[in-house]
């Protein structure tokens, strides 16, 4: 029986398995982390918008693709009583989206860039760099549909990287082309695959018909053989996307962005149309994407808006964390009391109180040990600890 009269069968409770608690000297990584990020992202005049973590399931369902994984498989639902079927984030672009459109932030016509910092959820199965609640920083730029601005996004991921003396990263880029080229490029797709079909893992034959480009994705040893001699979206680009394409990577060049071009980037969401965008890192293992992103325009439309341009990438905090430590950063030592006091008794502790109190307001940090009667040698002890 507890202090409220309840029974209870107590047992051992542990984080939920994919989530990862932080705290101590990690969390004050995190934090140092953050802020470089954070000073990158307003440096390039992003501003911070936040979404909340529950959102409508059409957000996605409508948005990010019927036959992308997030989807498929990948979504905590929440059943609410008066809003129907919610979800838990998984990404942020749709998100940001909805929120755009629902306060028309895209109606000034200007230019707009945005970032956010948040938990993203998606019940994948959980290994080194892949969790079930995960945060990524991500940043939006609406309204500019010049290859300048995939450039400034392309440059901005970097330098987040570089910031951090980061050297072991590939950045692979790609354009997707225009919806319509997509279409004969997926026709293209189907036609090169098919008479493969036996032979490609059940979850390509499943996508061979709805998209085809998505089995250029697979992680299945025999699909990417074949799809190694698969067309590529390159050759169906129409002159505009080509130009588009071709001024994105003068404007990397210029940047001294190091890149490779390489087709078989499609991102795992449908949104995307032109640059498409990767970084990938050898010091993570499997789970090798540290950040991506790419063009959506238009993805507005599937809120019944007008569309309009746009840009994003979003990075893995905890990634970018296991490659920060595989590559040997020096982070910053965590910050300690400026101050540690003991008192020798009663009358000495009635004096200490009143000046700890006096110092933290003043925002000094101390540390006053609250036990009292203990001896000297012990006192000098705990103070060298907490230093
Ligand atoms: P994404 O490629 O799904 O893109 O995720 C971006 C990054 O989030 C990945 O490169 C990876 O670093 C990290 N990430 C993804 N899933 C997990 C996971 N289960 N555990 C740990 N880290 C993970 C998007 O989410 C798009 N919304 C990006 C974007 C923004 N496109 C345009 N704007």
């Amino acid at each position: 029986m507890d202090g409220f009269g309840l029974t209870w069968t107590l047992m051992k409770l542990k984080a939920v398995r994919g989530t990862h608690d932080l705290f101590g000297a990690e969390i004050s990584r995190w934090h140092h982390v953050e802020t470089v990020i954070r000073a990158c992202l307003e440096s390039f005049g992003y501003q911070e918008i936040r979404t909340p973590v529950l959102e409508q399931m059409e957000v996605f369902s409508q948005s990010v693709g019927e036959d992308t994984d997030i989807v498929e498989k990948q979504m905590y639902y929440v059943d609410d009583k008066s809003s129907g079927r919610l979800v838990l984030r998984p990404e942020g672009t749709a998100a940001f989206v909805r929120s755009v459109v629902e306060h028309q932030l895209h109606r000034t016509g200007n230019p707009g860039r945005y970032f956010y910092y948040l938990s993203m959820f998606r019940h994948e199965r959980p290994q080194k760099g892949r969790l079930r609640q995960f945060h990524q920083f991500g940043a939006e730029f609406i309204n500019s549909d010049a290859p300048e601005a995939d450039a400034e996004l392309i440059v901005l991921l970097d330098q987040i990287y570089q910031k951090f003396g980061l050297t072991q990263y590939e950045v692979r880029i790609n354009s997707l082309g225009n919806p319509e080229c997509r279409q004969r490029y997926r026709e293209a797709l189907q036609n090169y695959f098919r008479p493969y079909f036996s032979e490609l893992d059940e979850q390509s034959q499943a996508r061979l018909d709805r998209a085809p480009i998505r089995i250029l994705d697979s992680k299945n040893e025999r699909t990417q053989e074949i799809a190694a001699d698969a067309p590529t979206i390159l050759d169906y680009l129409s002159p505009e996307d080509r130009t588009h394409f071709e001024i994105t990577q003068k404007r990397l060049n210029e940047a001294g962005v190091n890149f490779i071009v390489d087709p078989k980037i499609v991102r795992g969401l449908d949104y995307y149309c032109r640059t498409a965008f990767e970084f990938t890192s050898n010091l993570l293992g499997a789970q090798s994407a540290l950040g991506g992103g790419g063009r959506y325009d238009g993805l507005s439309e599937r809120f019944d808006e007008a569309p309009f341009p746009a840009i994003g990438w979003a990075l893995g905090m905890e990634r970018l964390m296991l490659a920060l430590e595989a590559s040997g950063y020096a982070f910053p030592e965590p910050p300690k009391p400026f101050c540690y006091m003991a008192a020798l008794g009663e009358a000495a502790f009635d004096i200490l109180y009143p000046i700890s109190l006096r110092l933290k307001r003043k925002g000094i940090p101390v540390e006053l040990n609250y036990v009292q009667g203990k001896k000297l040698k012990a006192l000098l002890k705990e103070a060298n600890r907490s230093q």
